[in-house]
């Protein structure tokens, strides 16, 4: 192995792509299904481990919403929200920004004020243990563009709570500027805005460029496909946007975990990151992510650094927070 487990867990870090959602490990959906009465099909961990299974976004999307129905309450909520964390901090993740989708929830007939109040709380939670943490909150891209700007505006008396917005769900046929308007909303609110520019998608340069130059987006998440433009690459990089990367979730939706464009980018200056997207589902947490790229590509404690470095650097926490974490990471690498 090319870097240390000690140091990939160790070294300070941010998590952002981390979808709530994605991080029901098998014991608490079934604790969850039992406490609510809901029948999901199976009744031991095990079964539910088994059920984990997929090739690639579409069917892992299938397996995804479904389990969401064990989610009640807002302590569910709650709960989930403390359980990631719990694990990141034994990642060594000192910031997490937090991707969570209302709208698999209202569907159901949850209100999204349970939702926000219940995530909110594992965030506070997390805070007083010393990880900076935020919100953001997703819209479905597979939904129309009238259900995110009513979830926006639904969402909106609670906006103190969350950080920016984002875009997940199924890309295919639901390219970014179908969520113009709702984005220009967002933004005139102050908040912060990022997108999924999924992996290989029929289209994603065209999806990349828009969300860009139309949108507004302030980071990609995925992205790795603007290799295949370098014109792309050169305004990434000079516009200073952070690309969040995730090798292991990229190697279940498609043939493998990207990791030559993840370090191609690298080295070109462009400011990607590592992260875990859906950790109970894919099978590793942000630590794990950058020990599999390690391994793949044969990245050095150096390379694995300046990921962390990015990762920071392309957070969303305030100046003085990130020159705090800025420092620890440097004090981390020099002891190194
Ligand atoms: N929702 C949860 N994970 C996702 C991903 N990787 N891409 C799009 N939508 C998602
Ligand atoms: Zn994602």
């Amino acid at each position: 192995m090319t870097v240390s487990r000690e140091f990939a867990y160790s070294i300070p870090k941010a998590e952002l792509h981390l979808h709530l959602e994605g991080t029901l490990e098998p014991d608490l959906k079934l604790e969850l299904a039992q406490k609510n009465g809901i029948d999901i099909g199976q009744t031991t961990v095990e079964e539910v481990q088994a059920s984990y299974q997929f090739d690639s976004l579409t069917s892992f999307l299938a397996v995804y919403y479904p389990a969401m129905n064990v989610l009640q309450d807002e302590d569910d909520f709650y709960r989930l929200g403390a359980a990631y964390f719990a694990r990141a901090k034994d990642n060594g993740v000192v910031r997490a920004e937090c991707f969570f989708d209302p709208q698999a929830h209202t569907s159901r007939g949850i209100a999204i004020e349970t939702v926000i109040r219940g995530y909110y709380r594992a965030i506070e939670e997390a805070r007083a243990q010393g990880i900076s943490a935020d919100l953001i909150l997703c819209f479905l891209r597979d939904m129309s563009a009238q259900s995110a700007l009513e979830t926006l505006q639904a969402a909106l008396p609670y906006k103190d709570m969350f950080v920016g917005v984002g875009l997940d769900s199924d890309e295919r046929d639901n390219p970014p500027q179908k969520f113009a308007e709702c984005f220009a909303l967002a933004k005139d609110n102050g908040l912060r805005v990022t997108m999924h520019c999924d992996i290989d998608q029929v289209g994603s340069i065209d999806n990349i460029r828009t969300a860009l130059t139309e949108l507004g987006t302030e980071r990609l998440d995925h992205g790795t496909n603007i290799v295949e433009d370098p014109a792309l690459v050169e305004l990434v990089r000079e516009r200073g946007i952070g690309l969040t990367c995730c090798p292991v979730s990229n190697s279940f939706v498609t043939d493998d975990m990207k990791g030559k464009e993840i370090v191609e980018l690298l080295g070109k200056g462009v400011k990607v990151s590592v992260n875990s997207d859906d950790p109970a589902y894919f099978g590793g947490y942000v630590a794990d992510n950058l020990l599999a790229l390690a391994e793949k590509e044969g990245l050095n404690e150096a390379q694995i650094a300046q990921l962390a470095r990015n990762s920071i650097e392309i957070s969303w926490a305030s100046d003085e927070e990130k020159a705090q974490m800025l420092a620890s990471l440097e004090e981390f690498v020099a002891s190194h």
